[in-house]
């Protein structure tokens, strides 16, 4: 699903993941970076004691994993809204943390556990570009529960 998403996100798509710890944000991160940006995809590790992985390709991916930071003042003062601009795919673990800081157009993600080896994952557009990107989504993944709001 990772893979699929990658190869139609764009430069400014802001992906949000939800979901408690080792529900497998990581792991879908890595899909989208094999074909956002192929040649880094060897790469994708857990960000949580970096806060921020970058990972160059036709489309840079910045993966974001604010676990740590407990507010969005702490994140503001990182530095994090220069990215939302930065022209690539911004991905972000614990992306609740954000609160403000959330752009307008986002694709919320949510992971949650449905036995050891199972999950559910649950796509929410949040404005007319991710909207866009949802419903191309959907038209390749048939097993997918989504909304549109
Ligand atoms: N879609 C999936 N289906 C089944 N198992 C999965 C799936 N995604 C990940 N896993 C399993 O869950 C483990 C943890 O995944 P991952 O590290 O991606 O979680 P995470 O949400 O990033 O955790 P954290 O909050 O600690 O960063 C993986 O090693 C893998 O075994
Ligand atoms: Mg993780």
């Amino acid at each position: 699903m990772g893979q699929q998403l990658g190869s139609l996100a764009t430069r400014g798509t802001f992906i949000a993941l939800h979901g408690e710890l080792g529900s497998g944000k990581t792991c879908f991160t890595r899909g989208v970076v094999a074909t956002a940006a192929p040649e880094s995809a060897h790469l994708v590790a857990s960000p949580t004691f970096a806060i921020m992985n970058e990972y160059t390709g036709a489309i840079p991916v910045y993966h974001f994993d604010f676990y740590r930071l407990s507010s969005c003042h702490e994140i503001a003062e990182l530095g994090f809204e220069e990215y939302l601009h930065a022209g690539g795919i911004c991905i972000a673990e614990w992306s609740e943390r954000l609160g403000e800081l959330l752009p307008p157009d986002y694709l919320s993600i949510t992971f949650e556990h449905a036995g050891d080896d199972q999950r559910h994952i649950i796509f929410e557009a949040n404005g007319s570009e991710s909207e866009g990107l949802l419903t191309q989504f959907a038209t390749l993944e048939k097993t997918v529960i989504f909304s549109l709001t």
